[in-house]
């Protein structure tokens, strides 16, 4: 007979105190996590887990990188925190090298706590810099859980948080595999989503839309990326509208994409860039907006009527200066994209071959989904869109048996996305996509196709 291990007080005091991100409190049974080094975490009984989904796809050079630690400790022992009205060394230092990083003028960095926060703050300087109100993002999507940032967003996280904010329209960005266009391939699916913005514009009234919000690549809602000529398109419908266009950048930026900036990859600039998880691995909480020369102007006279007792927060600068550094040391950005190319995209078209229950394998960089499907003729998805309890049985299932092997996996509605750290080395990859290979069996068996 064995005996349950006896409840440690961080798992007591979690379940009595703790109040958790979108759950329901009574249902949650968190592993209790006593370190992590590299790609790796482990809980408190010395379980270990290969981290394929960088926490929230946000630990981007892994656990514990030394030099990162190092340089936060450094930093703690001279300067922890000061006020944003003050100038220093390690905020001016993170501003400029992520300006460097930016493509064409986007010179000028706003910090921010995370990710929502950068949404709200770029959508407000939009909004002020053309004086109009209107938003418009894409139905796959999410941008953030702040107010305003999840009322743009597109997924069903919005739905209990709709407060009736006015002036956010949704649209369907271009998704080739489940086209809401019809389309049969990437440049008809480019051309019709493109043809849909301009006509969501055209019955909107341009001169109501302050901006268009697009992931450059859809991170949670599915790694989609876009076809060749999407971004261009609507960097040109921009132009010609006046409309402010924010790349979202939160998920798909520093390095995720196997790019400094996922624009990189299409050598499109936007007028604003929102940062957040990769720039720093989540170290401290930190993001942004970069901004270009033209919104700046707008501001140069004029206040801006926005701000954060920890924007620039001393610590968190240090740590993304460190971080750019050691992604430089390190050729991190390189070893990302040869990831991608070279082991994840192979190793899962090879996944594919095996499991019919796949149904479509992308991605690039470090940034991967597999959709599955219960039949591969009508790409029906392995569980409904935003299913849960009994419905989403299929994929939890799939959760849980990997867990059960020591990966930690990302699922979201019917797919697992390949997202571990993107400096983890070549072998513990194919170690977790070995494991993702015994778990499909359970996918397979419910295929009907
Ligand atoms: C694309 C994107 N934008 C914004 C956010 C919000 O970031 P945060 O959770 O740091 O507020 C996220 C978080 O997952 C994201 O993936």
């Amino acid at each position: 007979m064995t005996t349950a291990a006896p409840l440690s007080d961080a798992y007591i005091n979690d379940r009595r105190h703790v109040f958790h991100s979108w759950s329901a409190q009574g249902s949650l049974n968190p592993i209790v996590v006593a370190g992590a080094e590299g790609s790796w975490f482990w809980d408190e009984n010395g379980k270990r887990y290969l981290d394929f989904a960088s926490q929230l796809v946000n630990i981007n050079i892994g656990h514990q990188h030394p030099k990162l630690v190092a340089a936060i400790q450094e930093q703690a022992a001279t300067l922890c925190t000061i006020a944003p009205f003050h100038a220093n060394a390690a905020r001016s230092e993170a501003a400029r090298m992520i300006a460097e990083l930016a493509p064409g003028d986007l010179d000028m960095v706003f910090f921010t706590n995370g990710g929502a926060e950068a949404t709200d703050n770029a959508i407000r300087m939009a909004r002020i810099h053309t004086g109009r109100h209107k938003v418009l993002s894409t139905y796959r999507s999410y941008h953030g859980a702040t107010g305003g940032a999840i009322a743009v967003t597109g997924d069903p996280r919005r739905w209990p948080n709709e407060t009736g904010v006015s002036g956010v329209v949704h649209f369907w960005g271009p998704y080739t595999y489940r086209s809401a266009f019809h389309a049969h391939d990437d440049q008809e699916e480019c051309e019709r989503a493109l043809t849909h913005l301009r006509d969501t514009i055209m019955v909107e009234g341009p001169q109501t839309i302050a901006c268009i919000i697009l992931e450059t690549v859809v991170g949670t809602n599915g790694i989609l990326i876009p076809p060749p000529g999407y971004l261009e398109g609507v960097r040109q419908i921009c132009d010609e509208f006046g409309i402010v266009y924010i790349a979202d950048e939160v998920m798909a930026g520093f390095g995720r994409c196997g790019e400094w900036f996922a624009v990189d990859h299409w050598r499109v600039t936007p007028d604003l860039i929102t940062w957040a998880k990769g720039s720093n691995s989540g170290y401290l909480p930190i993001g942004g907006v970069v901004i270009s020369q033209k919104i700046a102007d707008t501001f140069k006279d004029r206040q801006y009527p926005g701000g954060l007792t920890y924007s620039g927060h001393v610590l968190a600068c240090a740590s993304v200066v460190a971080s750019i550094n050691i992604f430089k040391e390190e050729g991190i950005i390189e070893h990302a994209r040869m990831l991608g190319t070279d082991v994840i995209g192979p190793a899962l078209t090879k996944l594919q071959e095996n499991h019919p229950s796949i149904g479509e394998v992308r991605g690039l960089g470090v940034f991967w989904a597999l959709d599955m499907v219960t039949n591969r003729e009508t790409r029906a998805p392995l569980v409904p869109y935003n299913a849960t309890g009994a419905d989403a049985q299929p994929m939890n299932e799939l959760a849980a048996a990997c867990k059960e092997k020591g990966l930690w996996p990302f699922t979201h509605f019917n797919r697992i996305h390949v997202v571990p750290p993107i400096n983890t080395p070549v072998d513990e990859v194919l170690q977790g996509i070995a494991i993702l290979d015994e778990v499909l069996d359970l996918a397979d068996a419910r295929y009907t196709g």
